[in-house]
């Protein structure tokens, strides 16, 4: 992890160093200051969110100023990717739900706690056996499944073996706990040791600093503003004072390099093979499973190769928004024909995706995803 963070640091535009820098200097903040706000920075490209509590200030501050942005982001996947059960209002209105898993014989119940309203309990059983887990989190924003985390009535963690499918409302068993379970226990959940626990959510929350999933605040919960641009308390300080500059009061991976980009996203998204790793290289063109991965796909693709640096995930993504619904305009930013750098297609002018990104099914339940190498998928290949 050290080596990948040296190489993006030294990656970084030596101008965006080099004004951090000046701007430290001129504070003359202590040395071990210093040194925290550049882990603080660093901190950034980590998949594991920070613990530090100075300096976060939470995304509500935020609209002060970017009040467009800010509303839409709180609206988005990102920022519900990770929230308390009641706020999920169409599950809260389909309860109680019911699933029955043939191969173990075990039943499944989603059910409001009859102790604590508006808790949310699963209930697995067979025969007179019950067990039941206490809902704490939502996991998914409910394009696709949302997978609960709770915890059991002896205290410990694990994710549902459950998931809830939001737009078919059903319950059907979560991807990658298909094993057959040894027991009813066994049935309700995927348990994990705190650790692992910890693991799992940090993809779907800016920070971590509570560690358990019981007393986790609701603000650290979602990828929200913090988590991609790093902490805001400085740069709302000096903005508020006048100053006209961001540089150096905050970061953005709208100003990496593509690489740099890619691999940033590709903390949460799947981080891409290295150009020397032949066999992660093979890998990631051999496995489907990688299409759910875009960030490793992407880098598989002539456009991505053959442009010298100007496709990244934002050419074709605003991420403080949902997903936009035709890309065609991203494709003919290069594709027009009027730029000698990529041809026009023989085939067609619109639609692009269709053809060259398809989506895929058959790795996760009820799901699929946009393949990110774009190419010419020939037709067997295409199933
Ligand atoms: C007091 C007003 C104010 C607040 C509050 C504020 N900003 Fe800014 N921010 C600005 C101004 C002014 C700029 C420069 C002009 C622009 O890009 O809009 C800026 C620019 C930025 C940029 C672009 C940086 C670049 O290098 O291009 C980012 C990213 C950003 N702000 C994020 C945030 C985040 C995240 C928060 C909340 C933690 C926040 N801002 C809160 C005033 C503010
Ligand atoms: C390395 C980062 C990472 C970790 C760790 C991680 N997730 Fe995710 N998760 C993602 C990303 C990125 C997505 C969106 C794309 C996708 O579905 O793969 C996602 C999507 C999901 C979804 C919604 C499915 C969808 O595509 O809409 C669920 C449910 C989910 N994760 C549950 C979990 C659970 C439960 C754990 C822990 C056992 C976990 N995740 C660990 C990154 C992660
Ligand atoms: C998933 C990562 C991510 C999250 C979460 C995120 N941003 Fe950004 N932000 C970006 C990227 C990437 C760019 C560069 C956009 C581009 O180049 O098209 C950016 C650019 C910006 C900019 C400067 C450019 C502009 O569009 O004006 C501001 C200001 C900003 N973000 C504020 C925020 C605020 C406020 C929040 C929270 C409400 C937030 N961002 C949440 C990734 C993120
Ligand atoms: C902290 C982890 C994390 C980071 C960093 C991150 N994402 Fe995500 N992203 C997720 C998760 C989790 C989801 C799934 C949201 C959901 O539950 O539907 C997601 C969803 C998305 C989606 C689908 C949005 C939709 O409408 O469903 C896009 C596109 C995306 N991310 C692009 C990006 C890009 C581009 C970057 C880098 C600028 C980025 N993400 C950085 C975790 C992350
Ligand atoms: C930043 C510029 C850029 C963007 C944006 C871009 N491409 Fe490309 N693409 C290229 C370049 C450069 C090549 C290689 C030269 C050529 O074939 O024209 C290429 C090649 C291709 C090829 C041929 C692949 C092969 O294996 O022979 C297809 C198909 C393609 N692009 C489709 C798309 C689609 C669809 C989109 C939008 C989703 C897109 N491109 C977006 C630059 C881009
Ligand atoms: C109906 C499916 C379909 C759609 C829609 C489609 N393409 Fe294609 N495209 C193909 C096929 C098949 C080929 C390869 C066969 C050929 O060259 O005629 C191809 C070839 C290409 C190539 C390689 C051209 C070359 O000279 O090497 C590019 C680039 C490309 N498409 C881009 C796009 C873009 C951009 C769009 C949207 C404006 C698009 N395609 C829409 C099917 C499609
Ligand atoms: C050339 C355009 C293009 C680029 C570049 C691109 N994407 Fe996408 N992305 C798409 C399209 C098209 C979809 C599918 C949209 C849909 O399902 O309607 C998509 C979907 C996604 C999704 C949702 C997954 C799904 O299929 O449900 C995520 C997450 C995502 N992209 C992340 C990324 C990340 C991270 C990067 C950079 C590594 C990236 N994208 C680069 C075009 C692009």
């Amino acid at each position: 992890m050290a080596q990948y963070l040296l190489k993006l640091i030294s990656k970084t535009k030596p101008a965006a160093k080099f004004s951090t820098l000046k701007f430290l200097w001129k504070d003359t903040l202590p040395l071990v200051l210093i040194v925290v706000a550049i882990s603080l920075i660093t901190n950034i490209f980590m998949s594991q969110p920070s613990d530090s509590n100075s300096d976060f200030v939470g995304s509500e501050k935020c609209g002060a100023c970017h009040g467009e942005i800010t509303a839409s982001q709180l609206n988005s996947h990102h920022a519900h990717t990770m929230v308390r059960i009641h706020e999920i209002t169409d599950l809260m209105n389909s309860l109680p739900i019911e699933y029955f898993d043939e191969t173990s014989g075990t039943k499944y119940r989603l059910e409001k706690s009859n102790s604590q309203l508006p808790k949310v309990d699963l209930i697995a059983s067979k025969g007179s056996v019950v067990e039941k887990l206490e809902l704490l989190w939502g996991l998914g924003a409910g394009r696709k499944g949302i997978t609960f985390v709770g915890k059991s009535e002896k205290g410990d963690f694990g994710q549902s073996r459950v998931s809830w499918y939001q737009k078919i409302n059903k319950l059907d068993i979560t991807t990658g706990l298909e094993k057959k379970p040894v027991d009813v226990y066994d049935a309700l959940a995927g348990w994990m040791n705190p650790a692992e626990t910890e693991h799992c959510l940090k993809c779907h929350m800016t920070r971590n600093t509570n560690h358990s999933p019981e007393i986790i605040k609701v603000a650290d919960a979602g990828v929200n503003c913090e988590r991609c641009h790093g902490p805001g308390q400085q740069h709302i300080q000096l903005m508020t004072q006048g100053q006209k500059d961001p540089s150096g009061t905050i970061t953005s991976p709208g100003n990496l390099g593509s690489l740099e980009q890619v691999y940033f996203c590709g903390t949460c998204h799947g981080t891409p093979p290295g150009g020397a790793d032949l066999r992660a290289l093979d890998h990631a063109m051999a496995q489907k499973h990688s299409v759910r991965f875009p960030a490793k796909r992407l880098v598989l693709s002539r456009c991505y190769n053959e442009s010298g640096g100007k496709l990244k995930c934002t050419t074709c993504h605003n991420v403080h928004e949902n997903l936009s619904l035709s890309f065609d305009q991203n494709c003919l930013s290069c594709h027009s024909g009027m730029d000698s750098l990529a041809s026009p297609c023989p085939q067609s002018t619109n639609d692009c995706v269709r053809c060259h990104m398809p989506q895929e099914t058959g790795f996760m339940t009820h799901s699929e995803f946009a393949d990110h190498w774009i190419r010419i998928v020939s037709p067997p290949e295409n199933n």
